[in-house]
């Protein structure tokens, strides 16, 4: 069991988009934590070249996300008339909006790849994959890891065959995990404390963890280890672009918003997710392909209020350090943390 050789409790979360890199997944893997690949958004070809790159440079346990397909394309109707509303923002940019369109990002081939590549992890987001895809990991020696949101989405994935849940709370940054409903969403500290309480599968905790104080909360609540994305993302290793780096340094509310992808993520709030949050459908990977024009054209002209800031509830936490030293730092806290808490418990 993976969970139990790492030296530190620490997960990077998956970051796909930009933030995640090679450098980065190392940087946490060797300082004693799980460094993570995200697989999301790339070819098949792209992320086997990924995992290749990491064994190059390490020896260190390490995990692979994948996006689980929609279940169904959108109706085009759900979503023409946003489109058509986005299209001023377009003319503002200068740039042609994307063509809105569903696909399960190469699927069947990143499956193919993982069950040879055989790599330690495999997590899975916005989606329980079948038991049989399950079964076929494990049988190459894979752990499987399953994000979900409420306890219902942890019966099934435990259903599936996962031996680790990622259980995601509330406030955590990026896209929320959910795939059966979203009207009741759980904080980390209530989610961790029912799931623990059924003591069926490992725990793995993310969302708003920035701080060692926090990670020691998670742990407490039963949590075997902390996935941590925010906190990752100013380092010097991470993708993170400049105008996302610079808005994560600055106290600033977040809130979930559907404006940039159609799927409801969690980001610092800006002028796109105030004007169009209201109006966005739910039409996931469509809208994510119409605004990918405008986010990118954002991001080069260093225009924070059309592009998508992901952060959780705790991104100022966020420190501008190396990786190793960010992971051990947490690590540290969490430990001192957890003693200074048992004093106070007697
Ligand atoms: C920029 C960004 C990209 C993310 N990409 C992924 C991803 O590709 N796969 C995934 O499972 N979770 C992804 N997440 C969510 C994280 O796995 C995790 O739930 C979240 O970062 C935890 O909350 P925190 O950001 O407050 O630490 C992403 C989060 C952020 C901020």
């Amino acid at each position: 069991m993976i969970l139990d050789d790492l030296d530190i409790p620490i997960v990077l979360a998956p970051l796909a988009g930009g933030p995640a890199t090679v450098e980065l997944a190392r940087a946490v893997s060797e300082a004693g934590g799980l460094g993570f690949l995200a697989a999301g958004y790339r070819t098949a070809a792209d992320m086997a070249e990924q995992v290749r790159s990491f064994r190059a440079v390490s020896r260190r346990p390490f995990g692979v996300n994948v996006f689980t397909p929609p279940p169904a394309a959108a109706d085009p109707q759900s979503y023409a008339p946003y489109v058509e509303r986005l299209g001023e923002e377009a003319t503002r940019a200068g740039v042609p909006l994307g063509e809105p369109r569903c696909d399960d990002d190469d699927w069947d081939a990143k499956l193919d790849a993982l069950a040879e590549l055989a790599v330690p992890v495999v997590s899975f987001v916005f989606g329980c994959p079948p038991a049989g895809v399950v079964a076929r990991l494990r049988a190459s020696g894979i752990a499987v890891w399953i994000t979900i949101t409420t306890p219902a989405e942890a019966g099934q994935a435990l259903a599936a065959g996962a031996d680790a849940l990622v259980v995601q709370g509330y406030e955590a940054g990026g896209h929320r995990a959910s795939f059966a409903g979203e009207e009741a969403p759980y904080g980390l500290l209530a989610l961790l404390q029912l799931l623990d309480a059924q003591q069926r599968a490992p725990l793995v905790a993310a969302g708003g963890l920035a701080s060692g104080r926090g990670i020691a909360g998670a742990l407490a609540a039963g949590a075997r280890a902390a996935q941590v994305g925010t906190a990752f993302l100013r380092c010097p290793e991470a993708g993170t672009a400049e105008v996302h780096r610079a808005a994560l340094a600055e106290p600033a509310p977040t809130a979930i918003t559907r404006a940039f992808t159609g799927k409801p993520a969690r980001g610092i709030v800006n002028r796109f997710m105030r004007e169009h949050g209201d109006a966005a459908p739910a039409a996931y990977p469509e809208i994510h392909h119409v605004t990918a024009p405008l986010r990118q054209a954002g991001r080069r002209r260093g225009d924070a209020n059309v592009v998508n800031l992901w952060a959780g509830q705790t991104h100022e936490l966020a420190a501008a350090q190396p990786a190793a030293a960010v992971a051990r730092r947490l690590a540290g806290e969490a430990r001192d943390a957890l003693r200074r808490a048992s004093g106070r418990a007697v």
